[in-house]
């Protein structure tokens, strides 16, 4: 927090605490944050209030909060740096939501593949919550006047639209809000499934086999990589049709820094059994470090609370004048 001047870009992003968090988010988005936050004024949020659009139960939730919170310390992610706060501890999040709903309109909600596909899942609780929740993403980014936000591609659209609300409120008023850039990283962005190649990484997939959590152990991990789908062509090569080793070769690039030219070199004359043990081990060797820290951390409650409250003292603020700024515009009286 010492060294958010005025000068570096501003970078906001946010991950919902619905679960354990995968590699998928690990290598699309918080690699990246990790990197980010020494050359940029960053600022990260867990995205509590987006998670209820799915129903929690009370426990499993709190614990979800508390182990994400340590899993992205664990990873890096320094709040003396990086204000690092819960979404829920900062007041003004659900209520520039509210002003940018009436800002946003339904057919543009509608067109949400998130949406469509959230609510094709849950069909039996399709609650405006879920309809109006990138009107909440985008009251995080632009209470922030962030410059940019690093996702994963599945973000992409929800990006738009923020940039989108947020150039129809500056065309009505004047320049309130910064339009937000994605940042979407060229290697890791999109992480897909190892059962299914065509489907992404997504924890909420019923086949555990299919994903890889931050905490998996590393039997576990090598297990999963091995028995991950590939082709029948036994050969190390990215192409049309090897969509299951395009994803090996993609998470192995991503960790390793390698070029797919290197990576098809290593490999070559070799079958599909090193490869996957070699990407296995990859995943192994990054996750080992996390998982020691995440032992400390979870076990701190006290250190983690007093980063979370800080970091929501300083958001609060920081917020607050950009939700005035916006709602003086409109032509409501401030107290
Ligand atoms: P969430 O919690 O689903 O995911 C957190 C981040 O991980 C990325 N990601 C992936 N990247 C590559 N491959 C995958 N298989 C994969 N799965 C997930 C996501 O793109 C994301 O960057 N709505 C957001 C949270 C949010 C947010 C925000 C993000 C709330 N407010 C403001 C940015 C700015 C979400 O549900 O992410």
């Amino acid at each position: 927090m010492e060294n958010q001047t005025e000068k570096k870009k501003i970078v906001f992003s946010a991950i919902q605490p619905s679960g354990t968090i995968t590699l998928g988010n690990y290598l699309g988005a918080l690699k990246n944050w990790v990197k980010m936050q020494d050359e940029f004024n960053c600022i990260f949020a867990l995205a509590d209030l987006h998670t209820i659009t799915v129903r929690q139960e009370p426990a499993a939730f709190r614990k979800n909060i508390c182990e994400a919170y340590a899993s992205l310390l664990a990873c890096g992610i320094d709040p003396e740096k990086s204000p690092f706060f819960i979404q829920s501890h900062v007041t003004t999040h659900a209520q520039l939501a509210w002003v940018l709903n009436c800002y946003t309109q339904f057919g543009e909600l509608s067109r949400m593949t998130q949406f469509k596909d959230k609510s094709a899942k849950h069909a039996d609780n399709v609650n405006a919550g879920l309809f109006t929740y990138p009107t909440l993403m985008a009251a995080d980014i632009l209470l922030y006047q962030a410059d940019m936000v690093p996702v994963g591609a599945d973000q992409k659209q929800h990006l738009e639209l923020a940039r989108n609300i947020a150039e129809r409120f500056n065309g009505i008023y004047s320049p309130t809000f910064k339009v937000p850039d994605p940042y979407i990283a060229k290697s890791g962005a999109r992480v897909m499934s190892l059962q299914d190649p065509l489907k992404k990484m997504s924890k909420s997939d019923e086949n555990a086999n299919s994903f890889v959590t931050l905490l998996d152990k590393p039997d576990g991990i090598m297990k999963k990589f091995k028995r991950a789908v590939t082709d029948s062509e036994a050969r190390v090569a990215y192409g049309e049709g090897k969509d299951g080793i395009n994803n090996l070769m993609s998470i192995y690039a991503t960790i390793t820094g390698k070029t797919y030219e290197q990576i098809e070199q290593e490999f070559d004359g070799k079958g599909y059994g090193d490869f996957k043990t070699a990407v296995g081990e990859a995943v192994v060797e990054e996750l080992r470090p996390v998982q020691e820290r995440f032992e400390r951390y979870v076990a701190d409650k006290a250190y983690m609370q007093e980063c979370y409250k800080k970091s929501a003292d300083f958001a609060q603020k920081l917020s607050q004048r950009t939700l005035d700024k916006a709602m003086k515009k409109i032509g409501f009286v401030l107290r």
